[in-house]
């Protein structure tokens, strides 16, 4: 695991102090009348961002060594002229038909086999030399041709790296990568687990990437071969990003990453290696639920960024055909949800994209210009969107130290947890780590609490409480940090299924969590995984909670019980304990909470951290956040609820000039960005009228 690397941002800034505004733009589509419409719409809309170039690789290089940056040195003029700022892109997500025929083999082959070929995008080899030759080609050309154009803003390497291959050169680069980790075939014998199902390995040739096989493959062979993509992608970054650095050009390197229902990529690490981190974030689903998670999205982009800033890269625009992310968004939506990103860090508001493409593969993805044209509602919603930024624009600034986002929570999330729980072979069919992560999340979120994410073995000193929602198989470097956090007076939570095995997958014998059992004081011989749609009911004060997916027999060890199950096979055993240790406790609950129980469970732990609500008693659906700036703190109010809030406190709203000292009114599903005057003054938020 790569520890979190707050500090370690390269000095490298984007190019502009203001919120950036606009999204991907797709010029070679049309027509070049349509580009100077395209400036003068953007400028009307108050835009001053487009990202340019993202899957142009078969215009810019139409065989092999043969470039044409004609069009593209007109695109960059015509924006520039309009004072339109590019993020000029790399376009090596979507190599052109010519490279499949002149290297065949850098194509990608999936697990079952079978060579896929050009006709869409993302289809090449990571591992294959000749695409990696190709897109150092290309990254050169272009940074050595536009590295000090005056319009750049912002490289944007590659887009939202992820393909993985299961061919030939990735099963030699793994097996050097394997070679490095583990020295000898003897040591990845035993940290595979070979000698189950006669699976020893005596010779390195025999090591492959998983493919398909007769039934079910090794757990610890699939995690190492998640580990080793996202290391393998991450090299082929460095070497665009070095190729564009060598250059001299100073505009900063991001890569986009996706924020979605799969993941291919170890965030921290990466973040590491770039001068700002970005995000595409597309809302899965529509209702009070695609606000939480904006707001997911725009934490654990911050928490990656080392506190930010940070950028949102692509959202949807108005509408998706992403399956499943098929929501509409109304302009008052896209504001506030761009409001939530900007709140948390982003540095401006990105969208998927200018100009709906009549045709093609996303012809039905909605763009910032409909196939309606400006004259349209959406436009208008967008043109709205451009004066807010315009308002908050002194948001922008940073903060001489520290952290956007003050947060004293810290919730764990690491792509290797979520990888771990992907190798299905696990106890119950219903462990999900995204969606457990999210859960606890959301249920801060409801709560009003401000919300970081850490890497597992990232120093948590900072926070008074530590959630571990989903980490079954940790390594000795979190557990220290979780240990050292608890003895340094901390409170960390943990949900079941956590710290059960290491980082290769071996369950830790002696009794559950063997990783944690000594820290939570608890120990647990029996699993008891429950069925689709059965629920466990505890005890809880003089209440009670309701548990899903999970319970076991938990022993104490030191811990004291807080819950206790009520009926079934469990009856009157402990359920939820804590159990303190040196100046801190660690809570440990061993279910997985349904939302209102995990929320009361949460607030409990919350008080007993000493952690408060960015605002006591906002109403539900109110949505505070406090940005830090250069010259002062920002309250950002998104009110998602359909009733007017009153919000009182010592602050001038940014956005309408008003004061809120007396009161101001947020219209329902409204906003209101409140420079704050007197930092320590308390704040209220309550139904208006
Ligand atoms: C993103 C991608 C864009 C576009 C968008 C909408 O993930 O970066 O190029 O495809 O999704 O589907």
């Amino acid at each position: 695991m790569t520890a979190q690397h707050a500090s370690a941002r390269p000095a490298r800034r984007l190019g502009t102090d203001r919120f950036l505004f606009g999204g991907d733009y797709n010029p070679e589509q049309w027509p070049e009348e349509v580009w100077a419409q395209d400036v003068a719409l953007m400028r009307r809309a108050g835009v001053n961002a487009a990202t340019v170039g993202v899957f142009s690789w078969a215009l810019l290089e139409p065989s092999e060594g043969t470039y044409d940056f004609g069009w593209l040195d007109r695109v960059l003029a015509t924006l520039h002229e309009g004072g339109i700022g590019v993020v000029l892109a790399t376009p090596t997500a979507s190599p052109p038909p010519w490279f499949t025929r002149a290297h065949p083999d850098a194509m990608p082959v999936d697990a079952d086999g079978r060579s896929l070929v050009h006709g869409s995008r993302d289809t090449y080899a990571v591992s294959a030399p000749a695409y990696r030759d190709a897109c150092r080609a290309i990254a050169g050309e272009l940074a050595a041709r536009y590295g000090d154009h005056p319009a750049l803003i912002a490289w944007h390497v590659h887009n939202e790296y992820g393909t993985l291959d299961h061919g030939e050169h990735a099963a030699a680069a793994f097996r050097r990568w394997l070679r490095r980790r583990y020295g000898t075939l003897e040591e990845l014998n035993r940290r595979w687990y070979t000698a189950f199902w006669s699976q020893g390995y005596s010779s390195w040739e025999d090591v492959l990437p998983p493919r398909r096989t007769q039934y079910l493959a090794n757990p610890t062979h699939a995690l190492d071969f998640k580990r080793f993509s996202s290391d393998e992608m991450l090299d082929a970054l460095r070497e665009q990003r070095d190729v564009i650095r060598a250059t001299g050009s100073p505009a900063p390197v991001t890569t986009n990453f996706m924020l979605p229902s799969w993941n291919h990529l170890e965030q921290w690490g990466w973040s590491a290696e770039l001068d700002l981190v970005s995000v595409d974030h597309y809302l899965d689903t529509t209702g009070p639920d695609g606000e939480t998670h904006a707001a997911y999205g725009g934490d654990l982009t911050r928490s990656w960024a080392g506190g930010g800033p940070w950028l949102l890269m692509e959202q949807s625009s108005t509408s998706s055909s992403l399956p499943g992310r098929r929501a509409h968004k109304e302009p008052d939506r896209v504001v506030r949800n761009s409001l939530s990103y900007v709140a948390r860090g982003s540095q401006g508001a990105l969208f998927f994209q200018w100009r709906a493409p009549l045709a093609g593969s996303e012809a039905w993805h909605g763009g910032i210009v409909p196939h309606a044209g400006a004259e349209s509602r959406s436009f208008r919603g967008f043109e709205q969107l451009g004066r807010v930024l315009e308002s908050i624009a002194e948001v922008a600034g940073a903060p001489a130290d520290g952290p956007l986002v003050l947060a004293d929570v810290a919730v764990v999330w690491h792509a290797e947890g979520w990888w771990a729980t992907d190798t299905h072979q696990l106890p119950s069919d219903d462990l999900d780590y995204s969606a457990t992560v999210r859960a606890a999340h959301r249920a801060l979120w409801q709560e009003g609490f401000a919300v970081d994410f850490v890497a597992p073995d990232a120093d948590l000193s900072r926070y008074r409480l530590v959630l571990v929602p989903s980490m079954f198989a940790l390594g000795d470097a979190a557990v220290e940090r979780l240990r050292a956090h608890v003895s340094g007076g901390g409170h960390l939570a943990v949900w079941p299924f956590t710290g059960y095995a290491d980082e290769h997958l071996h369950v830790v014998p002696g009794g559950y969590p063997g990783r944690l059992r000594d820290l939570l004081g608890v120990r647990v011989e029996e699993l008891h995984p429950l069925g689709a749609g059965e629920q466990v009911v505890l005890e809880y004060g003089d209440g009670e909670l309701t548990g899903t997916v999970w319970s076991e027999v938990v022993d104490l060890d030191g811990a004291e019980v807080v819950a206790r199950y009520r009926g079934g096979e469990l009856d009157g055993a402990p359920a939820v304990t804590r159990c303190a240790t040196g100046r801190g406790v660690a809570h440990y609950a061993s279910t997985f909470l349904v939302e209102d129980s995990l929320r009361r469970w949460l607030r409990g732990l919350c008080a007993q951290a000493g952690v408060s609500p960015v605002v006591e008693g906002c109403p539900p659906l109110v949505e505070v956040v406090r940005r830090r700036g250069a010259r002062a703190d920002y309250l950002f109010v998104l009110n998602h609820s359909a009733a007017a809030v009153r919000v009182t406190g010592p602050g001038h709203d940014l956005t309408t000039g008003s004061e809120a000292d007396a009161g101001l009114d947020v219209a329902a599903r409204g906003w209101a960005v409140l420079r704050i005057r007197d930092g320590a003054a308390p704040w209220r938020v309550a139904p208006a009228g």
